[in-house]
């Protein structure tokens, strides 16, 4: 059933500060990278998200488009971010049917819980090889098109682009490398690659207006991750622990995405924003 827009974006945002301009999404057919995405196309923007399942990734793509009038979705399945060539070809028609990229959100993982025991080897690389490696092949593919961007929106220094942003990533993260995690190894140990490779790039392409930075989201609720990782007793009980007193929504991660891709968020660059009602700070041993 469609999102309702109160459900994905919180009304505070001006219509149209995305008019002409495109997002790329990988894993944009999954709960939160999907409310990522509309968000971006209700406030104006025209979108390409990316997937392996074909079937799920063009239903979403249709889906999103009906978050504004006019906007243009495309829907690539069948692309794996293990793959540069994979992801090159759709970075190239995702340009040459909408015109360039402005936005860019590397949100492919892969999760499952089990113990370093239970980890085979080939098991640890493939969460290796979708987050890590395809975190850098979507840097990769996008790059060239982000830096055009950038160089189209940059600032004068002292105001704000008057024709809006440009050239900007966003990692979607986590927070359990930022102390440890029972049965995550593989997947805190992805996500730190992710977050050294946003500071990095932010160092590297900061000067060429490109910026980069993180999401971290915490327990948000209805997502494909935490209905299948809240089965344990110990995701269970940790609402009762999150100073918040409840886990987040997709909404508040679009929020943070619309921050920080927006005028508002021009001077934030390398930083990790964290959505998590500080349920991290509950998992440092004190
Ligand atoms: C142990 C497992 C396993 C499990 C798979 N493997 N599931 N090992 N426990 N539950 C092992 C397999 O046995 C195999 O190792 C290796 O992993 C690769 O598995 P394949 O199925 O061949 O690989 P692939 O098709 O590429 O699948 C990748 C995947 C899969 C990561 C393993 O789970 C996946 O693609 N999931 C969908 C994406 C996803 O999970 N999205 C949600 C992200 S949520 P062997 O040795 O047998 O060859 C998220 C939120 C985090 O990240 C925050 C939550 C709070």
């Amino acid at each position: 059933m469609p999102l309702v827009k109160q459900e994905y974006v919180s009304d505070i945002w001006k219509d149209g500060i995305f008019e002409n301009k495109v997002i790329f999404c990988t894993g944009g057919a999954g709960t939160i990278c999907s409310a990522q995405v509309r968000a971006m196309v209700h406030l104006g923007a025209n979108a390409c998200i990316i997937g392996r399942n074909v079937e799920k990734t063009e239903k979403m793509a249709k889906d999103i488009a009906t978050a504004r009038q006019g906007a243009k979705v495309l829907g690539f399945g069948s692309v794996d971010v293990r793959s540069i060539e994979s992801l090159q070809t759709a970075v190239e028609k995702c340009v040459k049917e909408l015109g360039g990229i402005d936005f860019v959100i590397a949100g492919a993982a892969g999760n499952f819980l089990a113990s370093i025991n239970q980890l085979s080897t080939n098991a640890f690389k493939s969460v290796m090889d979708i987050d890590v490696l395809g975190s850098y092949n979507t840097v990769k593919a996008t790059l060239p098109h982000l830096v055009t961007s950038a160089g189209k929106h940059k600032c004068d220094g002292k105001t704000a682009s008057p024709t809006g942003t440009g050239g900007r990533i966003i990692f979607v993260s986590a927070t359990f490398h930022y102390t440890a995690m029972p049965l995550q190894t593989h997947v805190s140990v992805a996500k730190a690659g992710i977050d050294a490779l946003s500071n990095n790039l932010a160092l590297e392409f900061g000067p060429r207006g490109v910026t980069s930075n993180v999401i971290a989201p915490g327990p948000i609720a209805g997502t494909e991750g935490m209905d299948r990782l809240s089965k344990t007793d110990d995701l269970a009980n940790s609402i009762k622990c999150i100073p918040l007193g409840r886990w987040g929504t997709v909404k508040e991660i679009s929020d943070a995405t619309v921050f920080l891709f927006s005028d508002a968020g021009n001077y934030v660059n390398g930083h990790a924003l964290v959505v998590d009602g500080a349920a991290w700070r509950t998992q440092t041993p004190n």
